[in-house]
Parts: C-alpha cells; structure tokens; sequence
C-alpha cells in the first residue's frame, strides 16, 4: 500500500512534515528491502538519530525507532491497540481474498490481537501451562529432539543449521506444547510458512493466490485437529488444557479463539524460535571470542541467549494503532494511525544500551530488549523459546566447538516487517576433530537448563589493575585493562562501572578517553565510606585482578543542547569530566564549574586545565572562590543543560537555583541504581509467610515483595516490574492486599487471592503466599 503523502495537514501548522523535512529518510524507508532485513536496527540508525518517529508512505505506517517510544507504545495497550497485530500487511488482491473466502478463512482475535478486556481475562486463564514448574515438563523433549537432530549432522562437516535442526525441532516443540495429535504433525509442518508471507510479507499477485491456498488449507486442517482434540481432550498441551477450560467459560474461551489459536499458535510458538535459534548461532560465530567462552562455561549460555535477543532478535516490528490522538515521541499521531513499532531499532538504542551494536556477553541489561515485546501483551512463550535456545546452543557448543560459518553463503531473508532470521545457515566444520570421537562421555554431558531470563545481575567481567597513580590528595586514579589485552567495551560519557572491591560493589564514573581500549577511574579515600576505597588505597597493587560489571549510563549526555553548563564537586568531576571532554571535540559550547575545598584535592585538575582552558572555572574553598549557585544560573538560557555531580548540598542548591529553569534543564548524576517509584516514606513494612516452606520473609518499607522474595533466595519471574505483564503473580492465602497493578480487574482484586509482587504490598502487616 502506498498513500504516496503525509496523513497531516500541515496547514498553518507549525511542524515540519515528517515525509518532506529535509534530511528525513521517511521516504525512502523500505522495509522489504535489503538493508531492513538483514539489518532492520542499523537501517535505521538515521532515524534513531534525527527523526525518531516517522510516517512512511511507502508502508502507510508512522514508524517508532527509539528504545522509550517503542516501549512507551507497548506499554499502553488502550491508547494503542493491537488489534491489527495481525492483520494483512499488504492488502491482498481480489483472488486472494476469494480463495481464502472459499476455505472459510476466518482468523480473527487470539490474544496478540485482542483489545481489553477481554484480553486480560483470556491470558489469565490460559497462563498456567506457561509458568516454570510446567514448561519444565517440556526440558527432556527438547534436549532429545536437539540431540537426534545433531546425532544426524555431526559426521557431516557441513549442514544448513536451518533446514537441517532449527526449524524440524521448533515446530515439533510447538506441536508438543499445543497439543497436537503426533499423526497430524506433518501435515501441519507443511503450511505454517504460508501465514507469514501471507500476515507480513509482500507477496506479488500470483504469489497471493498460492499463499491463499496454502493458508487456506492449513486453516481447515487446524479447524480439523481442533475438533480432533475436542473428541478427547484429556490429553496434555495447551490447547486441550484450553478446550477443556472453555467448559467453564465459554465466554472467555471462544470457538473463534480457539480455531485462530489452533493456527496463530503454531506460527507463534514456531518461526519466531527457529530464526532466533539461526539468528543466535550466526551472530555467535560472528563473534567468535564470544563463541569459545560459551564453549569452555557452558553456564554462560543463559546470558549469551538474553544478548542474542537483543542484539540479533526474531521479531524485528510489531504493530499498533492508535485508538485517540496522542503523542509519540513529542510527534503528534493521529486517532486510526497504524504504528510500526520496530524492536529490533529499540533494541540498538544507545540511549539505553550502552555500545548497542556490541555483542556483550556481560551487558547488565541484555534482558531489557523488548524481542519478545513489552507490557500486558508480552510473549507468554519467552520461556520456553528460552529453553530451546539454550538447549541448542549447548547442544552445539558442546559436540561442535570447532564450528564455523561457511564462507562461500549468501544470507538471504524472507522479505516481511516483523519475523526474522536468515532462509538458510550453513556451517561447517572438520569431523575428525569432533569431541565425541576420542571422548565418547561428551555426548552425554548436559548443564541444567535455566528457565526464566538470566540472572538479573549482570556478570562480572575480571580486569587487571594495570596502573596506580596518585591524582590528588586522597585520590587515586587506577587504569583497568582485559588480562588478555582484549580492548573493553565501549563507552559513553557518564558512564560508570562496579567494581568489586574487599568484598563490596563499589560504583565508580568512567574518567578516561571512551576510544581508550583499557578503563579509568578516580577513587576518593572515603574515611567513612564501607570500606571500598579503603582497600583500594591501601591493599590493591598494579598487576592484581578486579571484578568488574558494566559499563552502565544513568547519567547520559543529551546531545541536543545549544550549551552545557557543567558543575562538579570534588570527586564528582569524574563523569563531568568525560562530559567535557566528549563536546569540546564534538566542538560545542559549554563551561566547566570545578568546586573543591583545595587545589591539592581536586583530581584531574591539571589536565582539565590543559586541555580546556578558560572554559574551566575552578572555585576553591581556600582561595575564597566558592561556587554562588543562585548567582551562576540567575537568568535561564534557553537550550542550555546544566550537568552537576557532587555532594548532596551541591545538587541541592542547583536544584534550588535552577527553580526558574524550564523544566529537566538540571541533570544530576544518580547512583543508585534501582530508585524506582517506591517512596519507603509512605510505605509500611510486613511480612510475608510462605506456606510451602513455612519461611516468612520481611518486606522493608524501601523494598518490594519481589525484591524482598529475591533477596531471600525464592526465584519469581518477572518482566515490567510495573505492574502491567502479569508474570510476577503469585497465590495469595491469606491477608489483604493493597493492588497496585493494571493486570487485574476490580472483582480479582476484592477476592485477595493472588497479587503482583513486583508493585503491590499488604494493608496489614502479614500476607500469606502460595510459595
Ligand atoms: C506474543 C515474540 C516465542 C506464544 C508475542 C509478541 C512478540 C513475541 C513480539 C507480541 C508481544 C506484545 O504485543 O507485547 C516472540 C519471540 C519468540 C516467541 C521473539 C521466540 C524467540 C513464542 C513461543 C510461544 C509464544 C515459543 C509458545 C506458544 C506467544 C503468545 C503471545 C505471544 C501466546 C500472545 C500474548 C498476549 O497477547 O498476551 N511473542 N515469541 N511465543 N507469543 Fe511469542
Ligand atoms: Fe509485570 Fe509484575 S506485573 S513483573
């Protein structure tokens, strides 16, 4: 479809179009073209960029590329709907639509699709077969189907990984998890492609009417294993147990659900984990050093699958419309606008992954991606495509370490918005030199499987102390470098990392050149501190070993401003000072405000002065030069930031000077990491007794109840931590709950028996869980 314009009149309106705007490369955006589907994030990196959200012509779709924007889509699912989650891409000509007419093609709401309420009481009622205890059942299907599929390929030397394992064994999977009869599985195999080009492809007039009678047909025989499975539902997987559900509520567990389920589900549960599975392997020997880690630690294979997701994901777009006029992105949208919201972009948004386009096994926030999408509608089968990719890539890391991709490929894509992943992956690899052969006992080994996402904290990566030298009085600077001389990842200013030091994580801004392959950072003697600058003064030594997690940036330079006033105290000058440093070369205009109590203890001042000169303003306590706030920031400047880092009485009375300021012109550097909106002065503390292991936990004011569960060693899954997802529900027995969540409804919450523990607590001061 292409409108050929923008949707808006712009007449007497002040903002540029978002077709015609000057550098927009809105217009050219093709996302059946090459680039978007070989590398739908770095296709749009102008975007991201410059031009965050954009109408397309050429699709009919306004297109959000940022990591907030996209989430912010998602995370609204009444203001932007997914009812045309699956409707046809490309409008399907007469013939097509005949065709699929004469099958009786009548795919309608499943859950992707549906709008609320019904959603919500439909997901409710159909979860159980998702949560851990029950997906684990699935482990010993997978890890056999995994292994036969290998046993068949591993004296090869050669094979299309997916032809030849990924997408037989993901389909299998979904067929057992379904619950299809194992007598209708090939004939299902057959069509499941079909839908795809036929929901999010581009297929040419001819290709329509054969995708038509493909998915025609397969419509039919899903309508036939479905009435197969009604004859006797007893049977284990997900649509006997819904079948057998819908006795109960029939309202909630419609026919029509039921029948598009039976097909969506398929296609759901399928191609998304066969290309993730190819997307991952060939992004992993990509990355080779990555690679042979997972071979030689089989235990970092969770986190090598989370940043796979991220990096090289399986649904690059999904899509929402726009149920009222609104904003994305400070971009007016207009009620009935259709919204491609691309994950894959998001995913790469350096405004929230730290060096994106790296594959970083020890990224802290890999599993923030939003592959599986975001909110009330988030994939409820990320866990067990979690647990296939893990299977795989053990599976293969451990009898095909010596794997490598075959140079002489083209990887090819099947040209569509949403599903992702190359049409076919060959590898090879000498099977002389396979493992198994000189020891058989490899063939048997397995490490158990994780179900859930990766542990939330991130793992620690080691760095070798290579340098001490003394910056200041009180100060030491210390340059941390990979022990095998790896260059670190990258950074950006206002980065920081932690730094495990004397058995504490201490945080710590980065201060160096970001091109710099090894780190550094500056750390103040701390008297009072918990002791972690106390060891670093006093016991480390150049030559020993740290660990180390991060980079992360909380404190991210904007680099849209016209100035930059900086403000640092004391030690505080480390993430100002990478600030500085990163817009003189970028050549903008700024000052520095440097406050110490004597030059001897101000770190990095001597450079600072070097390299930025006058516009360095020092104010020191013993010259009699101390920093007036008020006075500096008396008349706001329009575009001006003002970034402060320091003591607390330094930021406050910023905040107080700035008073004036347009609103978000302070931005002050925060470190603790979770700050989230949990106010501990409004909140009481309770305890929470677990029923099944009679232990009973407290829940501090400043704490959640998944927090406190966590800290207590009790593994619950969770997604938004907002209170949106429904995957943190937990069987409440007995008390009052004070509900703070969106997943359930008024009559739910009056009964008290199940709560979010990510966002809602006790009225009373005892709660007692299903645990
Ligand atoms: C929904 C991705 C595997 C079942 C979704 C959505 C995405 C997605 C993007 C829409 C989320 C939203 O609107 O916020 C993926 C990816 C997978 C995968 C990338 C593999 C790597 C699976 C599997 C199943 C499954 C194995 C098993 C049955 C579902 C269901 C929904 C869904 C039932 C609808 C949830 C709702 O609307 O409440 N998935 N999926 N998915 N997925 Fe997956
Ligand atoms: Fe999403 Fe709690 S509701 S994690």
């Amino acid at each position: 479809m292409s409108t050929g314009s923008c949707p808006i009149d712009h007449s007497g309106a002040a903002a540029a179009c978002p077709v015609t705007a000057p550098v927009s490369g809105a217009a050219g955006f093709d996302p059946f073209g090459e680039a978007y589907q070989a590398d739908p994030a770095g296709s749009l990196r102008w975007s991201r960029d410059g031009e965050p959200v954009f109408y397309s012509p050429e699709l009919g779709y306004w297109v959000v590329t940022r990591y907030e924007d996209v989430k912010a889509v998602f995370r609204d699912n009444v203001l932007f709907s997914p009812s045309i989650a699956l409707e046809k891409i490309t409008p399907v000509c007469e013939e097509a639509t005949e065709t699929l007419a004469r099958y009786g093609y009548a795919m309608d709401r499943t859950l992707v699709n549906e709008d609320e309420p019904a959603h919500m009481a439909r997901r409710r009622a159909l979860i159980d077969p998702f949560t851990p205890a029950r997906l684990a059942h699935h482990e010993p299907m997978v890890r056999r189907l995994a292994r036969e599929y290998v046993d068949s390929f591993a004296d090869a030397g050669k094979a299309d990984l997916v032809d030849d394992m990924f997408w037989e064994v993901t389909l299998t999977v979904a067929l057992h998890f379904l619950g299809v009869p194992e007598e209708d599985m090939a004939t299902l195999r057959k069509y499941s492609i079909a839908h795809t080009v036929n929901t999010w492809g581009r297929p040419s007039r001819d290709e329509q009417v054969a995708v038509a009678e493909a998915v025609g047909k397969f419509w039919q025989f899903a309508g036939t294993v479905l009435d197969k499975i009604r004859r006797d539902p007893s049977g284990p997987g997900w649509m006997p147990y819904s079948i057998r559900l819908q006795r109960e509520m029939p309202e909630v567990i419609t026919d029509s659900y039921l029948h598009s389920m039976m097909m969506a589900g398929i296609v759901a549960a399928h191609e998304t984990t066969a290309n993730a599975a190819a997307n991952a392997v060939k992004v992993l020997l990509e990355n080779r050093t990555v690679w042979e880690e997972i071979c030689a630690d089989p235990s970092l294979i969770p986190y090598a699958v989370e940043e796979c997701l991220r990096h090289n994901g399986s649904v690059a777009a999904w899509r929402r419309l726009a149920t009222a006029d609104t904003e994305v992105g400070g971009v007016p949208i207009p009620r009935g606008a259709k919204l491609l919201i691309v994950n894959a972009s998001a995913n790469h948004d350096e405004r929230h992954f730290e060096h994106a386009d790296e594959f970083d096994l020890r990224r802290d926030n890999a599993a923030d991606h939003l592959t599986f999408g975001y909110g009330s509608h988030q994939c409820m089968g990320k866990n067990l495509a979690r647990m296939e990719l893990q299977i795989f890539l053990e599976e293969l890391t451990r009898r095909l370490p010596h794997l490598e991709l075959a140079g002489d490929q083209q990887i090819t894509y099947l040209p569509n918005t949403s599903f992702r992943g190359p049409d076919h992956l060959w590898v090879q690899w000498d099977p002389a030199a396979n493992p198994e052969r000189t020891d058989p006992a490899v063939l048997l080994r397995q490490h158990p499987v994780r179900i859930g996402e990766p542990p939330k904290r991130a793992l620690p990566r080691r760095v070798v102390v290579e340098e001490i030298t003394r910056e200041a009085e009180g100060v030491l600077r210390l340059r941390l470098a990979d022990p095998v001389g790896r260059p670190l990842p990258k950074w950006s200013p206002g980065a920081h990392v932690d730094l495990e030091v004397g058995g504490l994580s201490r945080q710590y801004s980065l201060c160096g050149d970001p091109g710099d392959s090894a780190y550094e950072v500056a750390v103040l003697r701390e008297g009072a501190g918990r002791g972690g600058s106390r060891y670093i003064h006093d016991e480390l030594a150049p030559g020993d070993t740290l660990n180390l997690r991060g980079p992360r940036n909380h404190f991210r330079l904007d680099p849209g401003a016209r100035r930059y006033v900086f403000v640092a105290g004391g030690i505080g000058i480390t993430p100002i000072a990478a600030m500085a440093d990163h817009v003189r070369a970028a050549g903008g205009d700024y000052e520095i405000h440097y406050c110490g109590r004597d030059r001897s203890t101000m770190a990095l001042l001597a450079r600072l002065e070097r390299t930025h000169g006058d516009r360095l303003v020092p104010h020191v306590g013993s010259e009699g030069t101390r920093l007036d706030a008020e006075h500096l920031l008396a008349t706001p400047v329009p575009g001006t930031l003002v970034y402060a880092c320091g003591p607390e009485r330094l930021l406050s009375a910023l905040d107080t000077a700035t008073r004036h300021w347009p609103e978000d012109s302070l931005r002050v550097e925060h470190f603790t990491a979770a700050t989230g909106p949990l106010d501990p002065d409004g909140e009481h503390e309770f305890d929470v007794e677990l029923a099944d292991s009679g232990r009973t936990i407290r829940v501090p004011a400043g704490n959640t109840v998944l927090g406190a569960l966590r800290e207590a060693g009790v593994e619950i899954a969770s997604d938004c931590e907002e209170g949106l997802c429904g995957s943190c529900q937990v069987t409440v027995l007995a008390g009052e709950v004070d509900h703070r969540d969106r997943v359930l409804t008024k009559a739910e919450r009056a009964v008290h028996n199940r709560m979010m523990t990510c966002c809602s607590r006790a009225a009373g001061d005892r709660l007692t869980l299903g645990l």
